[in-house]
């Protein structure tokens, strides 16, 4: 047979072959080989093909990864470069390379003056991996090894890893094996779910104060990190009300716990700040990074410290004794340096913030403000959730809300656009450099997609 991977075979024969040889992602696979995965074969800008010629508005960068959308030459010419003159070298025997250097020099121009150093891995779940082990060994440094409890928070995601899944608070995760000793987890604060009374600023203070009990509880002395997404991505883009995250910080200052923030979705842009701690204005020990790091054209994450943290590692710590044969791979390096190129020189983060960004959060809010089947919009920059709800007033949600989340996704691609849902939220968060006309386009689909749902279950 020979080396084929442009679409040229039968869509059936394809999915033939894959279900005789590839387990997927958090799916059923058996319910999946029935049906038959959509093959996608090209993506260009914010569109994508699949093997029947259907052309689909992506309105998920892939997974939040390709912000600068699919098919950039740049991109595509910095990996062949680099694959030409160093397609490899490692990071262990007292060696290093330009590409790597010159990532960092970038990163940090782009990063507030708070952080130093970088841990380059391969992928988001591999970044907090490098997080509990980095965490856990800066209070060994400092004399204080019991310090190694990990608080995450439930529903949060931070990856499929071992560690990863632990720190994360997908309950469906760890009952599959998933749960480490040393891992705690608080509520998510996640007000339109809540079924109190509290304002949205009390109900954040309220989650936030979660923190401080859970500390007090396992004592700060055994407390190494809180864990966080800024805004949770997986588990369904939950913004937190703003008072939030002050009482979060004041917390972990107080109690001396790292707050550590998992920026792989919302760095790189999403918000229309570079990274969403900033949006939310707080000040992070660690962020975890990787998606948009490199737009997905090439895996790569990694784990920034602050000045702080990295003096402490470098300057006390001895040896380091973690390493992954492709940390700071020099192709994935390149790629990422054309990337954050382009994000930042074709002012694609500023568009995001001062123009588009606003622009798509206006259209949501108008189009579906007063929609049936939402209860709420929420997002900022090109991030954004439609809470779907029985009754707005009351909050009330619907009793299969993930089936109509899940109708709706589906309807979306026949539409031609790719919405996710998560429990009874539909969210996108499309590439970057989406224009007006695509926005349009992207916000129509989708009510398209949601009055349909809307009809099926009887809701307009
Ligand atoms: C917030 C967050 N952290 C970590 C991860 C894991 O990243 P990866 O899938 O690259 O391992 C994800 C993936 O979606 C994520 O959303």
């Amino acid at each position: 047979m020979t080396a084929q991977i442009s679409g040229q075979r039968d869509t059936r024969d394809y999915q033939a072959a894959d279900a005789a040889h590839h387990i997927h992602a958090f799916l059923d696979q058996k319910a999946l080989n029935a049906e038959g995965p959509r093959v996608m074969v090209r993506g260009e800008g914010l569109y994508l093909w699949d093997n029947d010629g259907k052309r689909y508005l992506d309105g998920m960068s892939g997974l939040w990864c390709t912000n600068l959308g699919y098919g950039r030459k740049d991109l595509n010419a910095a990996a062949s470069r680099q694959l030409e003159q160093l397609p490899y070298y490692n990071m262990f025997f007292h060696t290093t390379h330009p590409a790597v250097i010159e990532l960092s020099e970038l990163l940090f121009s782009l990063l507030p003056d708070h952080y130093s150093h970088a841990i380059y891995t391969n992928s988001g779940s591999e970044a907090n991996e490098a997080l509990i082990r980095t965490v856990r060994r800066y209070w060994q440094i400092l004399g204080k090894p019991q310090k190694k409890i990990m608080i995450g928070r439930w529903n949060g995601y931070h990856g499929s890893t071992l560690g990863s899944t632990a720190l994360g608070g997908m309950k469906f995760m760890h009952e599959m094996g998933g749960m480490l000793p040393d891992f705690e987890h608080i509520d998510e604060p996640y007000w339109f779910a809540h079924e109190g009374n509290l304002s949205p600023a009390e109900f954040g203070r309220r989650a936030a104060l979660q923190l401080e009990e859970k500390i007090l509880q396992l004592g700060a002395d055994n407390v190494a990190a809180f864990v966080a997404e800024p805004f949770q991505g997986a588990g369904g883009m939950i913004f937190p009300p703003e008072s939030y995250w002050p009482e979060i910080q004041r917390i972990c200052r107080q109690y001396d716990v790292l707050l550590c923030a998992d920026e792989v979705i919302g760095g790189f842009g999403r918000t229309g700040e570079w990274f969403a701690h900033q949006h939310f204005g707080f000040q992070p020990d660690t962020l975890s990074i990787a998606k948009g790091l490199t737009s997905g054209y090439i895996p790569m994450g990694g784990l920034v410290l602050s000045k702080r943290m990295a003096e402490v590692l470098v300057e006390q710590g001895g040896v380091f004794a973690h390493g992954l044969t492709y940390s700071g791979h020099p192709v994935a390096a390149a790629v990422a340096i054309a990337n954050l190129t382009a994000l930042r020189d074709e002012g694609v983060v500023t568009q995001v913030k001062n123009d588009t960004g606003p622009y798509l959060q206006q259209c949501l809010r108008e189009v579906f403000g007063n929609h049936p089947l939402v209860g709420e919009v929420q997002g900022a920059g090109f991030v954004a959730a439609l809470q779907l709800a029985e009754d707005k007033a009351t909050r009330k949600r619907f009793a299969n809300e993930n089936d109509i989340a899940w109708r709706c996704r589906t309807i979306g691609f026949e539409e031609g656009v790719i919405i996710r849902s998560t429990l009874g939220r539909m969210i996108m968060a499309p590439a970057l450099v989406a224009g007006r006309g695509e926005i349009d386009e992207l916000v129509d689909k989708t009510r398209i997609a949601i009055d349909r749902t809307a009809q099926e279950f009887g809701v307009l």
